[in-house]
């Protein structure tokens, strides 16, 4: 195929053998089935209630089980053309169990009487269970599965007054709760959530035996389900988040809800289990710890050892299965850096890695390697070296477990007699309005707020001499000429008009970037994730909704993501398009957050492994993955306009930790940046995060976009070298500053040379 010949012509040309269209096929479809239950965790299986027996019958309680929410909304929806949902999930499994259909129905009518008076899907509450159906569902059985739901999406919070649907159950749920607890001998909770809920009402619960984490599934998230109740699928998952007591147990609850217009990051470094296993007290809040899933085996880990390499350190284990029942297990390893004169979280994790599928006695030997200098601390305020990663002196210890909690001290200690720096960086993106911090005795330290002087980045670039004749981007291409002499050819309007969105083509809903035709430059468009290809409604083209983020990195299968992220990109080659805007991966701060359904984990370093392999599974078919929302974009309500104010030591250690991972191992081709402000200064025109951290400091030579419709002022954004506006923008703003000389024509070179970088990289 000639370069561009998708974008540039939008052919019919499937990507499958003998011609046939891949997009939404039956294996793109049976492997989103099986990251479902890949990523599904079992909470509690008292007496080995699941799987179920064959031939049990079961009374399925819920409107859940109809109304099934596949994933979060907004961006990151797909169009689908179906969705399989529980009830329809378990009636293909009629050999395996008997459903009391008479009480799905009327779910089923419940639930298309709302949409019908025009809820939607997975918003509204729970229908009260009719007496008569009550008791004829008693005498078909004694076993009853409870499905709660959930939905959230992009631009809202979820609540927390305790009395909606949220965090916690409804009125109505725990009604129906009580109902089925009080006349059923075995019950069974299904969550089909995007994110933490209240998890306390079935764990310490006795008249429930098992519930399963079943997160969003994807388009046949009902049948995974099925597959995990009748042991077709194990849940084969572990937590990505801790699941707490109480709302008001995660430390940043007290000032969610404080302010539209900022959040202060007062709990620090100490966020999800880095607080609750750190902080003295907080350690009885936990449910269910980070890293938490049971299995249908058992498993044991045996010839524990552990070396140093000089760089790196390798814990190598034997991992046996000691049930009766396949099973995978999930290898964590974490590290405990010494408290010095910076606090320290008391485990953070390092290094995982997932068995294959290990028959009964059957064992695997894992060797998990992590490098010395990723145990190292961000100093912010000199303590120990100003901006610098230090290694303070002193015992490291490192832990081996299957959740954070069970994770053993070893024998094995990585000692430092003198504090190393382990690198010198910068005081970029520093707070000016946070007053106080945690430590990590829980108490706070207190800040005095003062004024940062921002850094600046003069523009070096330089123009080249326009060429006598007119070159097509091609020829740089095929070497002709190089890009700096091309982008000469470039009058300053078209420039301006580059580092805009672009029209839409094809089926296409995201815009476009590129599109100049007498330079031969193609339009290339972009598409949504993260869960899926998100063409535009009217193309009637449907796509393969996965299972959501969280879903995803609960799997801990690096392979798997990379598989799905691979197939995700054949289907936005397969209709011409060619950037896909994901990975995302900003950090479950909060359960509220609307959208940690596309998000991975509260923990960053699992954060930048997923990412990573989701831009390599992108990449390897030659179309950009797009890491977002860079950074700090980790509440909805207000989200073009709400200023994070965290410490330079949180961001680092936590949340941009997870993009500098990612940028380092998988060299993403674009980054998104965020619609917030960080500390003061809006993150697309943050000139300090995107060229002083991002480029400066971890060398990442790719393109920066915004996000879709930012409040930045598009001069500022440019001024940042984040290289275009999108989805549209007001040139004339530009144009303005480009004559008035607050812009240069050099910085729009630098700007569009990122642009058509990524463009060239394209097939
Ligand atoms: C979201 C992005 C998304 C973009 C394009 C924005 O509202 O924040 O994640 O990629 O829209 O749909």
């Amino acid at each position: 195929m000639i370069k561009w010949t998708r974008p540039n012509y939008m052919p019919c040309d499937p990507l499958g053998d003998n011609h046939s269209r891949i997009t939404a096929c039956d294996r793109h479809i049976q492997l989103s089935r099986k990251a479902a239950s890949e990523g599904a965790v079992l909470l509690k299986n008292n007496n080995g209630l699941l799987p179920f027996a064959n031939g049990t019958k079961i009374a399925v309680f819920g409107k859940g089980q109809i109304d099934y929410v596949k994933g979060g909304g907004g961006s990151g929806d797909v169009n689908v053309s179906y969705v399989r949902n529980i009830y329809q999930g378990l009636k293909l499994k009629k050999e395996q169990v008997e459903v009391f259909d008479p009480l799905s129905l009327y779910y089923q009518d419940y639930v298309e009487e709302q949409y019908k008076n025009g809820a939607e899907l997975g918003k509204f509450d729970e229908t009260t269970i009719p007496e008569d159906l009550l008791a004829r569902a008693k005498d078909f059985t004694d076993t009853a599965v409870i499905i709660i739901n959930r939905y959230s999406a992009e631009a809202f919070d979820r609540k927390s007054d305790g009395t909606d649907a949220y965090f916690n159950l409804s009125k109505t749920e725990k009604v129906m709760v009580d109902t089925v607890t009080a006349n059923f001998a075995n019950v069974v909770v299904l969550l089909n959530v995007g994110a933490m809920i209240d998890t306390s009402w079935f764990a310490y619960n006795d008249a429930i035996s098992s519930a399963v984490m079943l997160w969003q599934g994807g388009m046949e998230g009902g049948l995974a389900a099925a597959d995990i109740l009748t042991g077709d699928a194990n849940p084969y998952g572990r937590l990505v988040d801790t699941c707490a007591k109480s709302f008001d147990d995660y430390p940043s609850s007290e000032g969610f809800h404080e302010s539209e217009d900022y959040v202060k990051y007062t709990e620090d470094i100490f966020v999800g289990y880095r607080y609750f296993e750190t902080i003295p007290g907080k350690r009885d809040c936990v449910v269910y710890p980070f890293g938490y899933g049971l299995s249908y085996t058992t498993f044991a880990l045996s010839d524990i050892t552990a070396y140093c390499t000089g760089k790196n350190i390798t814990i190598s284990v034997t991992v046996t299965n000691t049930g009766n029942a396949v099973g995978k297990e999930v290898v964590q390893v974490y590290y405990g850096a010494p408290n010095g004169k910076l606090d320290k979280p008391a485990k953070e994790l390092c290094g995982f890695a997932k068995t294959r599928e290990l028959e009964p006695s059957d064992s695997q030997l894992i060797q998990i390697t992590f490098a010395v200098n990723d145990m190292a601390s961000f100093d912010d305020t000199g303590v120990v070296a100003k901006s610098c990663n230090v290694l303070e002196k002193g015992s490291y210890k490192i832990y081996i477990g299957t959740n954070v909690r069970n994770a053993k001290e070893l024998d094995y200690t990585y000692d430092l007699e003198e504090t190393i720096i382990t690198e010198q960086l910068h005081s970029y993106g520093a707070p000016e309005r946070l007053d106080k911090r945690m430590k990590a005795d829980g108490t706070y330290e207190m800040i005095a707020c003062k004024p940062v002087e921002r850094a600046t980045f003069p523009c070096t670039y330089k123009c080249a001499e326009k060429p006598e004749e007119t070159y097509m981007l091609l020829d740089v291409a095929e070497g002709k000429i190089d890009l700096d002499t091309f982008i000469a050819q470039i009058t300053d309007d078209e420039l301006i008009e580059l580092v805009h969105g672009q029209p839409n083509r094809g089926v296409a809903s995201t815009n476009g970037m590129g599109n100049l035709a007498r330079l031969g430059i193609p339009n290339v468009m972009t598409t949504d994730g993260p869960a899926g290809v998100r063409p535009t409604r009217k193309s009637l083209v449907k796509t393969t909704a996965f299972p959501v983020a969280t879903c995803l990195a609960a799997s801990w299968n690096l392979d798997l993501i990379e598989e799905i992220a691979r197939v995700g990109a054949l289907e936005v080659k397969e209709n011409n398009m060619s950037i896909f805007l994901t990975p995302a991966l900003n950090i479950h701060r909060s359960p509220l957050c609307g959208r940690n359904f596309e998000y991975y984990s509260e923990d960053p370093f699992i954060s930048g492994k997923m990412a990573a392999a989701t831009v390599r599974g992108i990449q390897s078919q030659n179309i950009v993955a797009t890491p977002k929302h860079f950074a700090c974009n980790n509440k909805e309500t207000n989200r073009k306009n709400s200023d994070s104010i965290v410490s330079e030591r949180a961001m680092r250690e936590i949340y941009l930790k997870g993009f500098e991972i990612c940028v380092k191992e998988s060299k993403p081709r674009m980054i998104m940046t965020a619609y917030n402000i960080v500390n003061g200064v809006r993150a697309s025109e943050n000139i300090e995060l995107v060229e002083g951290i991002l480029r400066g400091e971890w060398g990442y030579d790719g393109m920066v976009t915004t996000d879709w419709q930012t409040l930045g002022d598009p001069v500022k954004e440019l001024l940042a070298y984040n290289d275009i506006k999108m989805p549209y923008s007001y040139p004339e703003q530009v144009k303005e500053a480009l004559e008035n000389g607050t812009l240069t024509r050099e910085v729009l070179c630098v700007c569009v040379k990122h642009i058509l970088e990524m463009i060239l990289w394209l097939e």
